[in-house]
């Protein structure tokens, strides 16, 4: 019996041994030769290793293209992120809710309240942009705007979540984005152009202390020849002498103590300087029982910019360094907090400190030391020239005598001192008659003489 030639099955790859004898004759050769007939002859094999092939494949062309993409992210396109406690954040979103050209789905509800200038409030809704993916089209380029919360972190100074806003557009519209934060910035500020907040202290930080108000203007306020100029001098100068004061190692801050009796003037010139000088002021009132030392060192460094420090009363709040006053009311803040506190200020920024007093007398030499108090003037009552200043102010530059002839039945009272805010009162009462004003002038010589 023939025996069978040794012949493989159809599966069994042949290894032809012409092929092997092709090959360069290294093992190297000898293997891939093999490997390539054992592929070639078994279709699952084969289609295995194709397939594998086409896996490698698509997984390399994938992470080319998140490589590629990614490149492609960092050179084409360019971020900026506002977190929300910076303050061009509100500006932003404020911005945003009077933009014309979005499209948002996810919008949130600010409410505003407006005060007229008769007082009245009216409200209005403003729709910002919520949290979420926003599109808009500012001056030709696209912009993305991803508005994002942060789950678990909170501000803690109002508890609110800290959130962020990423804007995201090609790199070469990255020009766009100065222009539209200096944009926002002008529309917020233009809302209260014209008008002075008032801060005052909330827990860790500054509060707007009801809406802004109208400015006071300057020369609204009379006070006694020169002093009021002098006071303006000094404080211009001080605002354009950062250089200076950086150059010498300084602290760039300036303190002005307003004393004299009540209802001269003090706090009202303050208020119309902070306009004048386009400031806000920021109110502490340091006999206030749940204000400590530390809170205070805080307040006083975390001032907002273009602010004015108001201390009222100072000589109030502190009986010679202790910390309880007559009535036994014990203020958090003590005498050296306080020192310590206004010579603590460490800003880049200016610092400007007004504090008034009826009693100046009272006041610790410790507090008036050049460095705390740098500027000291007294507003005492009214003079003969600030009476006239005043009722021409009132009634008009025309009345020259009628002015006179006040000035002429005011001597005849002979009076020591009238504080300018009962001639005032006396000015608002014959609003439109300076005739019976000066008919009138005899209740000058009572000092709360209610009209
Ligand atoms: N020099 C002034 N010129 C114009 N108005 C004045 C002047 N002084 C006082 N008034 C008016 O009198 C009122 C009280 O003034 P203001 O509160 O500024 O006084 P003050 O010196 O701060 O008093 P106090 O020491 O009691 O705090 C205000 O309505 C203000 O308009
Ligand atoms: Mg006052």
């Amino acid at each position: 019996m023939n025996s069978l030639p040794a012949t493989a099955n159809s599966n069994t790859p042949v290894v032809s041994l012409e092929k092997l004898k092709e090959t360069d004759g290294s093992f190297k050769g000898m293997a891939s030769g093999l490997l390539e007939d054992v592929m070639k002859g078994n279709p699952y094999f084969a289609a295995g290793g194709g397939l594998m092939l086409l896996g490698t494949g698509l997984a390399l062309l994938k992470s080319g293209i998140t490589r590629v993409s990614g490149l492609a992210y960092r050179q084409m396109l360019v971020d900026l992120e506002i977190p929300s406690k910076d303050k061009s954040y509100l500006w932003f979103l404020e911005w945003m809710s009077q933009y014309k050209h979005r499209s948002s789905r996810h919008l949130s509800v600010e409410t505003n309240y407006t005060q007229h200038n008769n007082g009245s409030i009216s409200t209005s809704f403003s729709l910002v942009p919520g949290p979420g993916k926003h599109l808009i089209k500012y001056e030709g380029a696209w912009m993305l705007i991803n508005r994002e919360r942060s789950g678990k972190l909170l501000d803690m100074t109002n508890g609110t979540p800290f959130e962020t806003i990423t804007l995201t557009t090609l790199y070469r519209d990255r020009n766009k984005f100065p222009s539209l934060l200096e944009e926002a910035k002008r529309m917020a500020l233009k809302t209260r152009e014209g008008k002075t907040v008032i801060y005052t202290s909330w827990g860790q930080e500054w509060r707007p202390f009801g809406q802004p108000r109208m400015k006071r203007l300057i020369d609204s306020v009379v006070l006694d020849k020169g002093i009021k100029e002098s006071i303006i001098d000094d404080v211009q100068d001080f605002l354009t002498s950062g250089q200076w004061y950086h150059d010498r190692g300084i602290p760039y801050r300036r303190g002005y103590l307003l004393y004299g009796p009540p209802g001269s003037g003090k706090t009202s010139f303050i208020q119309s300087l902070a306009g004048y000088l386009d400031y806000n002021i920021c109110i502490l009132n340091l006999s206030e029982t749940n204000l400590t030392d530390d809170r205070l060192n805080y307040l006083m460094n975390h001032i907002p910019e273009r602010s004015i420090l108001l201390l009222e009363d100072v000589d109030a709040a502190f009986n010679k360094r202790s910390q309880t006053d007559e009535k036994g009311y014990s203020s958090g803040v003590t005498f050296s907090g306080l020192l310590n506190a206004l010579d603590g200020v460490a800003s880049a920024e200016e610092m400007l400190t007004f504090m008034t007093s009826n009693h100046p007398e009272r006041l610790d030499p410790a507090l008036l030391r050049p460095g705390r108090v740098d500027y000291k003037v007294l507003i005492d009552n009214a003079s003969i020239y600030q009476i006239e200043r005043m009722f021409l102010r009132f009634y008009g530059e025309t009345h020259r005598e009628l002015c006179d002839e006040f000035l002429e039945q005011f001597k005849t009272l002979g009076l020591p001192t009238v504080s300018a805010a009962q001639l005032q009162g006396l000015f608002v009462y014959n609003k439109r008659d300076p005739k019976k004003a000066i008919e009138m002038v005899e209740v000058l010589k009572q000092p709360n003489h209610v009209f």
